[in-house]
């Protein structure tokens, strides 16, 4: 490869879930303490960071497709890096197939792209999918993003090798990042103005940690901290394990008023059989259970799951099954996958691959249902009034878009700022939004 110019801006792109999105956030900053800067809406950057999925097929196609695209206005291409789990998963082949690429930096490794693009400057291509987990925290330069919400990433990796996912090999073994470092990284995020934050981590209630005292505390306990701190008025968590579930987060939702009444519960199928094929570790029952003991807890909780229809030797009972728990969940919003082969996964290996054409029909039936009970639960809420927090402008002039406490799409007209917290009559609910009137300001 040639030497290349010192990039002058930059554009990162995340394609996959909010740990991503976060990844995305950090390596941004990274560049930004590097004097890159980002680069103008609608204009090609110097240096772009194609920060990849891998969790389903199109996503790794994507990447090759983008890669082909990328192309600065003088028809040179910028300083391309990939980096995320398709990164991690396909370094060396990404390497070989596409030479326009100098930089492939895996999901715990990104810490590093600083020095990888003195490299790539210099005309030499990178890898680095190493994976040192803590250290990459240590090591990336303090938070700047402004906004009224913010992630913050609490715990990585999975142990839990359900037999269709790629994230235990992408992402690595589960670690849990120190409780003071996630406090001093919460107050830097309330100091530059988030007033909500999600914890996030593949399993985010296998966090855990000890506290100032040294006391071992769960997830429960680290909500319960970041609830102290001033400035912070709502809490959310993502994705949770049902295998992982302490009684005292339950407890938590009862207790914590900035504890946000959700709760992201994936349950993949609602058979034993395909649970079990899945690797799961938990049945149909034993979720309802626990989600019943959410509901004990915060009746008004807003339920929300993921789904995976036609895994490998679904029958047309087996899949019913499915449709059958979500009658019975009335879930808030949900997620809903056609099942794709992972390559390393033990269930590509596995016979009895559905057609794809039986996957259409269960993912179109089981969808029709979700929307049902989505479009229900907003009509339910219909008439209540709650706090919404202001994030970004409407369409129209005076029109605001914000979230209530159950993560519903918000909008009303006011005389407000982002980030304010103002109570909002819900008025008028559509399947994906509602129509919100001002009551008045709460808190500015
Ligand atoms: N750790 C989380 C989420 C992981 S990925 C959890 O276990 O809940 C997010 C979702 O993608 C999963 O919940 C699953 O529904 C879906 N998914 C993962 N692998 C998939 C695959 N091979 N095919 C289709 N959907 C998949
Ligand atoms: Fe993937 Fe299962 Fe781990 Fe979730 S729990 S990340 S679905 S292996
Ligand atoms: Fe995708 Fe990696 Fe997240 S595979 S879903 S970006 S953990």
């Amino acid at each position: 490869m040639k030497p290349q110019n010192p990039p002058k801006t930059y554009r990162v792109k995340s394609f996959g879930c909010q740990m991503n999105v976060y990844d995305g956030e950090r390596m941004a900053e990274l560049l930004g303490a590097k004097g890159i800067a980002p680069a103008p809406e609608g204009e090609e950057a110097d240096l772009v960071v194609l920060n990849t999925c891998h969790i389903r097929e199109k996503a790794a196609e994507k990447v090759y497709s983008d890669i082909g695209r990328l192309k600065k206005p003088d028809g040179s291409k910028p300083i391309i890096a990939v980096a995320g789990c398709v990164a991690q998963a396909e370094g060396e082949e990404i390497m070989a197939r596409a030479p326009a690429v100098s930089m492939v930096v895996g999901p715990q490794a990104y810490h590093r792209l600083p020095e990888m693009l003195d490299k790539a400057v210099a005309g030499e291509r990178a890898t680095d999918t190493d994976m040192p987990a803590i250290a990459k925290f240590d090591s990336l330069p303090q938070r700047r993003k402004r906004s009224p919400t913010a992630f913050l990433t609490v715990q990585e990796g999975c142990d839990k090798f359900c037999t269709y996912c790629v994230v235990p090999y992408t992402r690595g073994a589960e670690i849990s990042r120190p409780y003071s470092d996630l406090i001093d990284e919460a107050r830097k995020l309330i100091e530059a103005g988030a007033r909500e934050i999600t914890l996030l981590g593949q399993n985010v209630n296998a966090w855990g940690g000890e506290d100032d005292a040294g006391r071992a505390i769960g997830l429960a306990g680290l909500i319960r901290a970041l609830a102290r701190l001033d400035g912070l008025e709502r809490i959310r968590y993502t994705t949770s394990h049902p295998n992982d579930m302490e009684d005292d987060l339950i407890a938590a939702h009862g207790e914590v008023d900035k504890l946000m009444p959700y709760l992201h519960l994936p349950v993949q199928s609602g058979n034993d059989r395909v649970l079990k094929a899945m690797n799961r570790a938990h049945t149909a029952e034993s979720y309802l259970r626990l989600l019943e003991r959410f509901r004990d807890a915060r009746p008004d909780i807003a339920l929300s799951g993921d789904f995976i229809v036609g895994f490998p030797g679904e029958t047309e009972a087996e899949f019913k099954d499915t449709l059958q728990l979500v009658d019975e969940v009335r879930y808030a919003q949900a997620f809903s996958f056609k099942y794709s082969p992972r390559p390393g996964t033990p269930a590509a290996m596995m016979d009895d691959q559905i057609d794809r054409q039986v996957m259409d029909d269960r993912l179109q039936r089981l969808q029709a249902r979700l929307n049902r009970d989505q479009f229900a639960f907003n009509r339910a809420s219909e008439g209540r009034t709650c706090t919404v927090l202001v994030e970004r402008k409407g369409k129209r002039p005076g029109q605001w878009l914000g979230k209530s406490p159950w993560l519903q799409s918000v909008w009303f007209e006011a005389d407000c700022q982002i980030g304010d917290m103002v109570e909002v009559e819900l008025v008028e609910a559509g399947p994906n939004s509602i129509r919100g009137a001002l009551n008045q300001p709460v808190t500015v």
